[in-house]
C-alpha cells in the first residue's frame, strides 16, 4: 500500500514540478521557439490546445521518468530537474524509493537467480541467451537504481537509507553503460565468457578428450615433469578467444562504472569496503607486508625440495618455481605436492582423501557430514530442496559450470549448491567453503534485502573456510574416518599441510585482483594483458610460466574468475579473516589445545557467536560485524602468523645457508 500511495505523491509532485522545468526552458526560448515554428501554420485556438497538450504530455513523461526510479534520467532536461529536485527530496521519498527498489529486486532476482542457474547446469545457446537477457535486466535495473539512488545525496536522510543508497550505488560487479544496446552486448559477452570457460577441455596428443576436473586430479597427483606441462599448457589453450571480449567488456564496464560517478571499474570495486577506495587498496599491501616473510620462507624451503624432486636444471634455486609443478592448475594453493615437501617423521598422520577411500564416502555423504558440522553448533539443518535441487556431481550428458558455487535463489530458503565433486580431502574442504555461503545467506535473511549480503565479501568467503580449520584430527576421529589422533610430535607436518593450502594461496590471493585493477585503470593494456599477468605473478607469487607464451596467449582468462568476473580481493581478505575468526570461536569454546588442534564442533555457544555475526548481515559497517566475533575494528594477520608461528621457526631452521628470494 505504502508503494502504490508513495508513487502517487510523487507522480503528482514530479508533475507540478516538470511543469515549472518546462516554463523555465520556454522562458529560455528555445523549446518556445521550437513549439512556435511548428504552430506557425495552425489557427491560433487549435495550435494553443495543441501547445497545451504537448507540455502536458511533456510534463508527463518527466514526471514518468522521475517516477519510474528504475529508469535513468538521460535527457538533459531530466538530467537538470534532477539536480533541481533534490533539494525538495526528503527521507519519506527515500523510504518510497528504497521500499519499491526491494521490491523490484527481489523479483528481478528470483528471476536472473533461475535463467541463470539453468544455464550453468546445462550450457547451449539457448540458456545463453536467456541468461544473457535477463542479466540485461537486471544489470539495467541496477544502474538505473544506482542513479537514482545519488538523487539522495545532499537529502536528509537517517543513517540506515544512507547506508542502503550507498549499497545500491556501489553494488554492481559490472556495471553497464546507460544504452541499451552496449548494456545488451555486454550482457552478452558475459555469458560468452562463461560459456568459453564452463565448455573448455583439452584434447591430447593421444585424442583424450580432458575436462578441468580430469586435468585437476592430474595436476595434483601427478609427479611427470612434461605430463604436468602438457596439462598446464592445454587447459590455457581454453583463453586465447577471450581476450577480445575481456577487452571490449573492459570498455564498456568502465563507461559503465563512469556514469555512475567513478573514475574507472577498479575504483567502484574499492569502493565496497566502508573506506576510501584507496584506503583499502593500502590496507591490502599493510596486511600482505606482514604475511610475505612467512610466505618467502615457505616459497625457499619448497623450492628446493621441488629441485630435489626434479632436478636443478628444471627448478633453479634463484629463480622462480616453475607454474606447473605445484599441484595445482593455477599454482595458488599448494597442499597437493605435500608428499614431496613433507617434514620427515612429521607427516600429517593421516590423509583425508585416502579415509574417504577406505569408508567410502559418497559425495552425498561428503555433504551431509560438512552440513552436520554446522548442525552441531546449533544452525537448521538444511531443507529438503537443497537436497533436492543442489547439483553434486559433474553430469555426463551436458556442458555445465563446474566451479563450485553456492546459490541463495529465493533469499528465503532456496538454497544449493552446485559442485562436480570429486572424493578428495581437498573438495571436502571446499564443500564446507560452499556450505558457509548458504548458512550465512539463511541467517541474514529477515534483514532489509539490501542488508542480505555478508559484511563485506571477505566474511562470506571466510565462514565455509573458518568451519574447515576446524576439520582438525581430532574432529575427525570424532566422527569416525581416523582411528587415532597422531601425537604432537606430528604437528609440523599438520602446519606444513596447511600452510600449503593457505599461505601459498595469500599471494595469488592479491594478484588477480592487481592485474585487474590495472587493466580496468588503463595501466595494463591489451598488448600486455599476458606479460603482465606474468610479471605480477612473478612478483607476488616467485612463480613463473613454465614455457615462453604464444602472442595470443591470455592466461588470465584461464582462471574462473576473470571471464566470470568475480572480484578476487574477497579471497585474500577471507584468508586473513578466517584465523581471526577461528581464534575468537576457539577461545569462546574453552579450547586448551594450541590453536591448530582445535576444533569447535559441537560447541554451541561458538556456534551462537557466529550467528550473532552472521544474523547481522551487512546492515552495519564490516568493521562492526568484525569487532561482534574478534572484538578488533580492523583485520590484522597476527592471528595466521600465531598459528604457523611453529613452523616458521622450523623453516627458517631448515632454510639457513639456502639462497632465498625470487
Ligand atoms: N567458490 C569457491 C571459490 O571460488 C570454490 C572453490 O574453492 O573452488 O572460492
Ligand atoms: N575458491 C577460490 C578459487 O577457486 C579461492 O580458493 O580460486
Ligand atoms: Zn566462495
Amino acid at each position: 500500500m505504502i508503494g502504490y500511495f508513495g508513487s502517487l505523491f510523487l507522480t503528482i509532485k514530479y508533475l507540478a514540478m516538470s511543469y515549472y522545468i518546462i516554463i523555465k526552458m520556454l522562458v529560455s526560448r528555445n523549446l518556445f521557439y521550437i513549439l512556435r515554428q511548428k504552430s506557425s501554420s495552425n489557427n491560433k485556438k487549435r495550435s494553443n490546445m495543441k501547445q497545451l497538450f504537448k507540455l502536458s504530455a511533456l510534463a508527463i513523461v518527466i514526471a514518468t521518468t522521475l517516477t519510474a526510479c528504475s529508469e535513468q534520467p538521460t535527457t538533459k532536461a531530466a538530467t537538470t530537474s534532477v539536480t533541481s529536485e533534490s533539494k525538495a527530496l526528503t527521507a519519506d521519498d527515500a523510504l518510497v524509493f528504497l521500499t519499491k527498489i526491494a521490491n523490484e529486486q527481489v523479483e528481478l532476482n528470483l528471476e536472473g537467480n533461475r535463467a541463470e542457474w539453468i544455464y550453468q547446469n546445462f550450457i547451449t545457446e539457448d540458456t545463453a541467451a536467456l541468461s544473457s537477457a535477463a542479466s540485461q535486466k537486471s544489470t539495467e535495473a541496477g544502474v538505473a537504481a544506482a542513479v537514482a539512488a545519488a538523487r539522495f545525496d545532499n537529502v536528509d536522510v537517517t543513517p540506515t537509507q544512507r547506508r542502503q543508497l550507498n549499497i545500491l550505488k556501489q553494488s554492481l560487479v559490472i556495471p553497464a553503460p546507460q544504452d541499451s544496446k552496449k548494456s545488451a552486448e555486454l550482457a552478452q559477452i558475459g555469458a560468452k565468457l562463461g560459456s568459453l570457460y564452463g565448455k573448455g577441455t583439452y584434447t591430447d596428443k593421444d585424442g583424450k578428450v580432458l575436462s578441468l576436473g580430469d586435468m585437476t586430479s592430474i595436476m595434483a597427483t601427478s609427479r611427470d615433469y612434461d605430463q604436468l606441462l602438457d596439462m598446464w599448457q592445454g587447459w590455457r589453450e581454453i583463453s586465447p578467444p577471450m581476450k577480445d571480449l575481456y577487452t571490449r567488456q573492459t570498455e564498456l564496464a568502465n563507461e559503465g562504472a563512469n556514469g555512475l560517478g567513478y573514475k574507472d571499474l577498479g575504483t567502484m570495486w574499492r569502493s565496497n569496503y566502508d573506506m576510501p577506495a584507496d584506503d583499502f587498496a593500502k590496507e591490502l599491501d599493510r596486511l600482505w607486508l606482514q604475511v610475505k616473510p612467512l610466505y618467502d620462507d615457505l616459497h625457499c624451503y619448497v623450492r628446493s625440495e621441488l629441485s630435489k624432486t626434479y632436478g636443478e636444471d628444471k627448478v633453479a634455486l634463484d629463480q622462480p618455481i616453475p607454474a606447473h609443478l605445484l599441484g595445482n592448475m593455477w599454482a595458488q594453493s599448494w597442499g597437493n605436492i605435500y608428499d614431496l615437501v613433507a617434514p620427515e617423521n612429521a607427516d600429517p598422520g593421516y590423509d583425508v582423501t585416502k579415509q574417504l577411500e577406505v569408508h567410502n564416502y559418497s559425495e552425498i555423504e561428503m555433504v551431509k557430514g560438512a552440513e552436520k558440522f554446522f548442525t552441531s553448533l546449533g544452525f537448521e539443518a538444511l531443507p529438503q530442496t537443497f537436497w533436492e535441487r543442489s547439483l553434486f556431481t559433474k553430469p555426463q550428458d551436458r556442458d555445465v559450470i563446474c566451479h563450485a558455487s553456492a546459490w541463495d535463489l529465493d533469499a528465503k530458503d532456496d538454497i544449493r549448491i552446485k559442485m562436480c565433486i570429486q572424493r578428495t580431502g581437498e573438495e571436502f574442504s571446499t564443500i564446507h567453503h560452499e556450505l558457509g555461503h548458504n548458512f550465512y545467506q539463511r541467517a541474514y535473511q529477515d534483514q532489509p534485502v539490501y542488508f542480505q549480503n555478508s559484511a563485506n565479501d571477505g566474511f562470506h568467503e571466510a565462514i565455509g573456510d573458518t568451519i574447515a580449520l576446524s576439520v582438525t584430527p581430532k574432529y575427525l576421529k570424532e566422527i569416525g574416518l581416523i582411528d587415532t589422533i597422531p601425537d604432537e610430535s606430528k604437528d609440523i607436518g599438520l602446519l606444513m599441510k596447511m600452510a600449503l593450502e593457505k599461505i601459498a594461496f595469500m599471494p595469488f590471493g592479491l594478484m588477480v585482483d592487481q592485474w585487474r585493477w590495472q587493466v580496468f585503470s588503463g595501466q595494463i593494456t591489451p598488448e600486455n594483458y599476458n606479460s603482465a599477468w606474468w610479471e605480477l605473478r612473478e612478483k607476488y607469487q616467485g612463480v613463473a610460466a613454465p614455457v615462453a607464451r604464444d602472442a595470443d596467449a591470455f592466461d588470465p582468462g584461464a582462471k574462473y574468475h576473470v571471464p566470470a568476473n568475480t572480484p578476487y580481493s574477497r579471497y585474500f581478505l577471507a584468508h586473513i579473516q578466517q584465523f581471526e575468526f577461528h581464534r575468537a570461536l576457539c577461545g569462546i569454546s574453552g579450547n586448551t589445545d594450541p590453536i591448530h588442534r582445535c576444533s569447535i564442533y559441537n560447541n554451541k555457544d561458538a556456534g551462537k557467536a557466529l550467528n550473532t555475526m552472521l544474523e547481522m548481515g551487512s546492515s552495519q559497517p564490516w568493521q562492526q560485524a568484525y569487532k561482534v566475533l574478534t572484538g578488533n575494528e580492523q583485520m590484522d594477520a597476527r592471528a595466521i602468523l600465531d598459528y604457523f608461528a611453529p613452523l616458521q621457526t622450523w623453516l627458517k631452521q631448515k632454510n639457513e645457508g639456502k639462497q632465498c628470494g625470487f
